[in-house]
């Protein structure tokens, strides 16, 4: 299928999981749940944490040929946290889990799901499973990673609520947690200016079907767009470790390492503003409601031009338009719970609040979901 800007989307998935409920300015006609769904999901707490490093536009400018105007005028951005000294990405995670635990009033050995969203896992293995560890849980819930980049949150918050709705799974906690710092090419002005480090958690619940709080969502990929944004792995191929008659010469080979983070920019900029409005209607429709039901467009933090882009196309007017990119720059999977949660704290997103959340970036991916708050 091809979106207006001509880019080529893969078969997406996209569901309504609407049911009985309803959400203000919208009815549920009939429901198209498939029938094994017998519970609902609500989202009813939320945390991040950030590093304690903040880096400006003006430090960076120490290091790259940039300025604080070029950064502030192309991207929004202002600063952003770089993890340091004794801080990782787990103990990152763990932070921003515990206060939506808190918020919950939810006991850490009551959680028996955690999902993990990053792309810079502190082990190739995965990282979810030293959460549970870390927030002191005696019992051990089932933890797993998702690796879906920028769209890693709002792929953490359809594999969670499937598995409250089909797996009977009662607290699930979503984390979106990344140190891109660690694989940002310092010396790149086309890159280092973008990203920071952070996290951002929301613990979903099983609740009464009539309570369900995701309404409806909207998932895709695209591995032709791969060239455009990412951090390949590389390695000394086993082939060159042999003479020309076959024989071994340099085994074993060198342990496999990532490049750093390489991006075309502009395709990302046109690939973002040409999928996403597309995807937030496919999400809408599929919950049975329309833009001007919707109270805050929450998009991945990525560029504050791609956000007014986005809002623009929807017709969205720019204050239900959830921004906090100046501060923190682009952290993939974690800046729509850390901006999620900020929002939540200040008192600006209030609980009946009904939320349309995009993720896109790396892979590619991009994806949506509509969601109540509280
Ligand atoms: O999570 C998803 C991941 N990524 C994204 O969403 C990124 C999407 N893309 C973008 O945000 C923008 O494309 C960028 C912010 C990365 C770049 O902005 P742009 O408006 O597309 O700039 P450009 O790459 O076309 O560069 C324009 C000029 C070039 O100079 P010339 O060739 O016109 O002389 C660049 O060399 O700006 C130059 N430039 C800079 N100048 C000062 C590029 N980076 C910088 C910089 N400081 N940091």
């Amino acid at each position: 299928m091809a979106n207006a800007c001509g880019w080529v989307c893969s078969d997406s998935v996209s569901a309504r999981v609407m049911c009985t409920s309803s959400v203000e300015g919208a009815s549920a006609s009939h429901s198209r749940l498939p029938r094994f769904v017998s519970k609902g999901c609500k989202l009813v707490g939320c945390g991040s944490a950030v590093p304690s490093l903040k880096v400006s536009n003006d430090d960076l400018a120490k290091i790259v040929e940039t300025n604080d105007e070029w950064i502030s005028t192309r991207t929004g951005i202002r600063n952003r946290r770089i993890i340091s000294g004794k801080e990782s990405l787990v103990g990152l995670a763990a932070e921003a889990a515990r206060k939506a635990l808190e918020m919950a009033e939810v006991n850490p050995d009551d959680v028996d799901l955690v999902l993990l969203c990053s792309s810079t896992p502190e082990n190739l293995f995965g990282s979810a499973t030293q959460i549970p560890k870390a927030l002191g849980c005696k019992k051990t819930p089932l933890a797993y990673d998702i690796t879906a980049a920028c769209s890693g949150f709002i792929l953490g918050l359809v594999s969670g609520s499937s598995h409250i709705r089909g797996s009977g799974f009662k607290n699930v906690l979503v984390i979106g947690a990344e140190a891109l710092s660690r694989y940002t090419d310092w010396t790149d002005r086309g890159t280092c200016i973008l990203f920071g480090d952070a996290a951002g958690a929301v613990l979903l619940q099983a609740c009464a079907v009539e309570d369900d709080c995701l309404f409806g969502f909207d998932l895709h990929s695209d591995g032709d767009g791969h060239r455009h944004l990412n951090a390949t792995m590389e390695q000394k191929e086993l082939d060159d470790a042999a003479d020309s008659n076959g024989s071994v010469v340099g085994f074993p080979p060198n342990h496999a390492s990532y490049s750093c983070i390489k991006m075309n920019g502009k395709e990302v900029f046109r690939f973002a503003v040409g999928v996403v409005p597309q995807s937030v209607e496919f999400a809408l429709q599929n919950a049975g409601l329309t833009v001007s039901s919707i109270d805050w467009l929450l998009l991945h933090q990525a560029n504050q031009r791609i956000l007014d882009a986005v809002a623009k196309r929807l017709e969205v007017p720019s204050e239900r338009v959830i921004s906090n990119i100046a501060n923190y720059g682009n952290t993939s999977a974690a800046s729509i719970p850390l901006a999620l949660d900020e929002a939540v704290r200040s008192g600006r997103i209030q609980p009946g609040h009904t939320i349309a959340a995009a993720g896109f970036g790396a892979g590619l991916t991009w994806g949506s979901i509509i969601i109540k708050w509280g």
